[in-house]
């Protein structure tokens, strides 16, 4: 057999090394989708489950965006599009800065991705070489660790409480920094699991930070959009060096269109188009019609954030009363995360048997956080009203039960 490696193997050892995968598939579960496929299970068997562990909205792309879709299919031919993406959706999306937060960002700022999931893989490979620490939220969205980790980058964990509303600021950049040096800072606002939106003062401070440390910023802003007071601010508005991750997958109802976008310093756009041209060709074509289409359909959107809003003041006044008590009121996002510590140290625990005796999918807080989630659960209110309705009712007939 071929001469491997170094020295010479066996036949049998090759064999053996070929079935090995390497280290960097060595990434956790997203025990959220382990939830799923459990409740997937029962539903199998004929049960009746309510999903409140997805965070996915239950409403189909904006009518406009589906039309338009329907049209190009019509058309023939669905090609690549530029590596950076259609020159109209960059500009609409440039022009989306304008209308929204009143920035004047140049369209070729703008790289539209595969979701911001392929956002992700473009910003840390054009920002950072392996071994590079990264600081992130606990908790946080799970794939933030993965993604690192698999890129040999080190996530650098920053522990966050309810006290302190789940909310990053400067000093604990700071103290995190002194210790372990970062290269780079990850954010999310509204954050996914706890719905905190950083105060603008805050987010100022975060950036000056950075900006005082050498410490790259790249703001995940996923759930602009879906807000219930005030509006979540962009990073762009401190930091016109950070690097934004946004994406149609949550206010436009688009998941499954894998389509999203990075606003990226000048200095950044011909790295980023260079790592695009290669690792993706060009973002869906279909999709990125769609997606300008989107952009118009405030209207419907706004309906459809209107339904997130009742599940919300649902859930805020009426979980109390089954029992379930311990959470803040979420900024921003489609989720809940509560403290279920006067009833569990076993989120994973009670999650499955919410799931199996009460018919509710809830996610365990040890998703996001390996430190404290035994104690916490993450609700999402992204489903139908009757939805919240049917979980509320059945949550605390369970809980009443237990
Ligand atoms: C905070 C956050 N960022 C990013 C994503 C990934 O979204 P997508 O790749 O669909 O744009 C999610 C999905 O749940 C999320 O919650």
């Amino acid at each position: 057999m071929a001469q491997k490696g170094h020295g010479r193997v066996t036949d049998r050892e090759y064999r053996a090394r070929r079935l090995i995968h390497a280290r960097r598939a060595d990434v956790e579960p997203f025990i959220a989708m382990d939830v799923l496929s459990a409740a997937r299970k029962l539903e199998a068997q004929g049960r009746s489950i309510v999903h409140m562990e997805i965070g996915e909205p239950s409403f189909p792309a904006p009518q406009a965006a589906r039309d338009a879709a329907a049209e190009a299919l019509k058309g023939g031919l669905i090609g690549y599009t530029e590596a950076l993406g259609l020159p109209a959706l960059r500009s609409r999306i440039a022009r989306h800065y304008r209308d929204v937060y009143g920035l004047d960002i140049s369209p070729a700022r703008i790289a539209v991705t595969t979701g911001s999931s392929g956002g992700f893989l473009l910003a840390f490979l054009t920002l950072f070489n392996p071994g590079d620490r990264v600081g992130i939220a606990s908790p946080g969205y799970p794939p933030y660790r993965t993604f690192l980790t698999a890129l040999g980058l080190e996530p650098v964990e920053i522990d966050l409480d309810a006290e302190s509303r789940w909310a990053l600021d400067a000093d604990a950049i700071e103290k995190t920094h002194s210790k372990t040096p970062l290269a780079g800072l990850l954010i999310a606002s509204p954050a996914n699991p706890t719905g905190t939106i950083i105060t603008p003062e805050a987010l100022k401070g975060l950036c000056a930070t950075c900006d005082a440390l050498g410490i790259r910023l790249v703001s995940d802003e996923i759930y602009h959009g879906l807000t219930y007071g005030a509006e979540a601010e962009t990073a762009l508005r401190f930091d016109g060096r950070a690097v934004v991750v946004n994406s149609f997958s949550k206010y436009w109802c688009m998941t499954g269109w894998r389509i999203g976008w990075l606003v990226v310093p000048e200095e950044l756009e011909r790295p980023v188009e260079r790592l695009a041209q290669n690792l993706f060709i060009s973002a869906p074509k279909l999709s990125q019609v769609a997606a300008i289409a989107a952009l118009d359909a405030k209207e419907e959107l706004e309906n459809v954030r209107a339904v997130y809003a009742r599940n919300r003041a649902r859930l805020l006044n009426e979980l109390p009363k089954a029992g379930m008590d311990s959470f803040l009121p979420a900024d921003g996002a489609f989720y809940l995360y509560a403290d279920v510590g006067r009833f569990t140290n076993d989120s994973v625990a009670f999650a499955r048997a919410m799931l199996e005796e009460g018919g509710v999918a809830a996610t365990p807080g040890l998703d996001f956080d390996r430190g404290n989630g035994n104690r916490f659960l993450r609700f999402s209110f992204a489903g139908s009203e009757s939805e919240s309705v049917e979980a509320i009712s059945r949550i605390a007939n369970w809980l009443s039960r237990r």
